[in-house]
Order: structure tokens, then sequence, then C-alpha cells
């Protein structure tokens, strides 16, 4: 049995939701997945940074209700987030980073994934920003350095896409793809079908927390069109930049659009899509797509996430799930984690032949 001492680099949402699992979960893991978890350091913006080559108490770190800079309080502990100590010095196997996305550069979190591979540590990530950005030089690094790069909730959450793609469509020539892959945008336009104009709709998706204080990434593109990036980049083989792809958000369809849609027997929906070109270039884009009802993307509705992958032996398959939610992602880096043992596991045994 194996233990993975990892360490994490922010610790909202997502990162919480893991150190809940692991509270709960190792047990079960140990017995069906053939690891435990053990987290040896945090670092984050609010509360600071702790190393604790031990381990930390799992179920301590989420129910102690820490105030700003409380990991000062702890033995190894500062009230300061020092997260190159905490990446460069804690004996972790496994960084993981859930700090925010910066859609602009990627920064602070792509130097976060970079010290970690430098120092030979797996990184698992559920950032958009280090995959859509800079994810070539990340990939280099991490093979270079023999340790993995995994970031399967940066494309609707846990619901799995890249890595299910990669290992399950292996030569059935993918084409491209379209998807729903922002939950808010498509709950907006959901609550707008149901007599809402845009500005209520946005105000309750605010009101149940499904969007942001500023609802602009959601619902102009800007969230969907780093995961076209990402996946056209994965599933395709390309090689895009955010800025090379159209993008149109959904903040221009107004209750006439929607009530026209439905006359004609078809919804408004924001799609994010990428197609591979007949002169093997890629094309990606995010504008708001009016579909007919018999459509596979039509009747995915609310906060759900969906993608269809266009593929030339198999037809179109889509894959529906979450697209979002702090339990839902964590469990996306857990199934990063599974990859990495698998892949640990099956080199010994090669090398033990
Ligand atoms: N939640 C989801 O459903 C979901 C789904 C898919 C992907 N993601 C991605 O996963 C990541 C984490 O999401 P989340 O929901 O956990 O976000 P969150 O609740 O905002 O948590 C991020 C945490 O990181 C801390 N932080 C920010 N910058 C930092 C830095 N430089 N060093 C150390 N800590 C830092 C923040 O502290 P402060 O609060 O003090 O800034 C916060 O505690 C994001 O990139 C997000 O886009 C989330």
């Amino acid at each position: 049995m194996e233990t993975y001492n990892i360490a994490l680099i922010g610790f909202g949402g997502v990162n919480r939701a893991l150190a809940e699992l692991i509270a709960t979960k190792n047990s079960l893991w140990e017995r069906d997945l053939g690891f435990r978890l053990n987290i040896v350091a945090v670092s984050d913006l609010y509360l600071g940074s702790v190393i604790s080559p031990n381990g930390l108490d799992a179920k301590t770190l989420v129910e102690a209700n820490f105030a700003k800079g409380g990991f000062g309080g702890l033995s190894g502990g500062s009230a300061e987030a020092d997260n190159a100590t905490v990446i460069n010095t804690a004996p972790a196997d496994i960084v993981v980073e859930a700090t925010f996305t910066n859609p602009k550069d990627g920064e602070p979190a792509v130097s976060h994934c970079r010290w970690a591979l430098k120092s030979g540590k797996h990184v698992v990530t559920t950032n958009k920003g280090p995959v859509a950005l800079a994810a070539q030089e990340l990939k280099a690094l991490a093979k270079a350095n023999r340790a993995h790069f995994e970031y399967e909730g940066s494309v609707m959450s846990g619901t799995p896409v890249i890595r299910m793609a990669k290992n399950c469509f292996a030569g059935a020539e993918m084409k491209g793809f379209e998807g729903i892959l922002n939950g808010t945008s498509n709950f907006v336009l959901g609550r707008m079908e149901s007599g809402l104009d845009f500005a209520s709709a946005v105000a309750e998706a605010q009101a149940l927390g499904y969007a942001e204080a500023d609802p602009t990434a959601d619902v102009e593109g800007f969230d969907v069109r780093l995961k076209v990036v990402i996946l056209a980049n994965e599933l395709l083989g390309a090689n895009l930049q955010p800025e090379k792809v159209s993008c149109q958000g959904i903040s221009g369809i107004s209750r006439f659009d929607i009530e026209a849609a439905a006359t004609a027997n078809s919804r408004w929906k924001l799609i994010g899509s990428a197609v591979r070109n007949a002169d093997g270039t890629v094309t990606g884009s995010v504008s708001p797509r009016q579909l007919p009802l018999e459509h596979p993307l039509a009747g995915v509705n609310g906060a759900t996430n969906a993608v269809s992958l266009n593929t030339e032996l198999l037809g179109s398959v889509t894959v529906t799930g979450p697209g979002a939610g702090r339990t839902e992602t964590a469990y996306a880096l857990l199934s990063d984690i599974v990859a990495i043992h698998r892949a640990q596991s099956g080199n010994l045994a090669k090398e033990a032949a």
C-alpha cells in the first residue's frame, strides 16, 4: 500500500473539499485504490502556510475555522502564504494547485506548477490558467523530471472528458467537438426561457451562488474560451492560444431571441467548439447558437455541462455531467492522483519484470 504525501496550494472550495474527502475516505481508497493521501503542507493567501513532514490531520484542517493568518499558530506554520518554500521544501510527492484562475498569463499558478515539476514533484490541478496558457512548457518540464502534470478538472470539473477521450477514443480520429462548458451561462439562458430578462436571470444566478459578483467571464464566454483552448490542444493536437479563438457571449441575447427560438422548435445555447480543417489546422470558437430541440446539447439544462466529441469512426459521442462544484472538482483531483498511481505502479511492474 502506497501513501502519497501531498501539498495543497490554495485552501478554498476545491482543496478544502479534497481535505474533507481525505478525512472520510482514506480507508476506502486504501482498500479500493491501493493508496492513501497524507497532507504534509498547505499554503493559502488568507490562512498562511504550514509544513508538517509527518502529516496534518485533515479533519482538523477542515473543521478548525482558522482566522486570517491562522496557520501561523500551528507547529511549522507561518501567517504568510509562502508558496515557494512549501512547494520547494515540503516532503510532498504531489503538489495540488487550486488557486485562482488568471486568464491573462496563468500566474502565479504557472510558477507553482513550474517549481513543483522542477523539484521532481507531480502536479495535479483544476486551474485552467496553467493548462490553457503553459501546458506545452509544463508537460516538457514534467517529462524532463520524470513527473506527471495532470489537469482533468480544468474542463467540466470531475466529469471525465480529457483522459477519457485520450484513453478511449484512440484511433477513432477526433475531428472536433462542441460543448456547453459553462454552467452559469446555461443556467441564465434557461431562466430567460422561463420569462426572466438577462439582468434578472444573472441576478438570480448570483443569488444562488452560480455566478460571481462580476459575471463577465461566464456570460461573455471568456471562461469557455479557455476550455476550448484546453480541449482543442489536448484532443485535436492543436496549439491554440485564447486570442486565436473567436469569442461572443450571451449578453446580446434578448427575450425576443429566446421566444423566436422557441417558436422555431429550438433553444439558444452558448457553444464552445473546435474543428479540424481540411489543411490540418484547428479553428476554435465560442458563440451562442440556436440548436434544434433534437440536437444532443439542446436538452442539457441548468448548471450541467456536456460535450459532443465528433469522431470519424464512431460518429458523435456526448458526455454529460457536472461542470462545477467543490466536491465534484475535488474528485477530478482524485482521478488525477489515481492516474499517477496507476502509471507509477505500471512502471514499477515493468522495472521488476
Ligand atoms: N469550484 C469549482 O467548481 C471549480 C471547477 C473547476 C475548476 N475550478 C478551478 O479550481 C481552482 C480553485 O477553485 P476554488 O473554487 O477552490 O476557488 P476558491 O474557493 O476561490 O479558492 C482559491 C483559494 O486559493 C487562494 N489563493 C489565491 N491565490 C493564491 C496564491 N497566490 N497563493 C496561495 N493561495 C492563493 C484563495 O485565497 P483568497 O480567497 O484569500 O484569495 C482561496 O482560498 C480555480 O482555479 C478554479 O477556477 C473550480
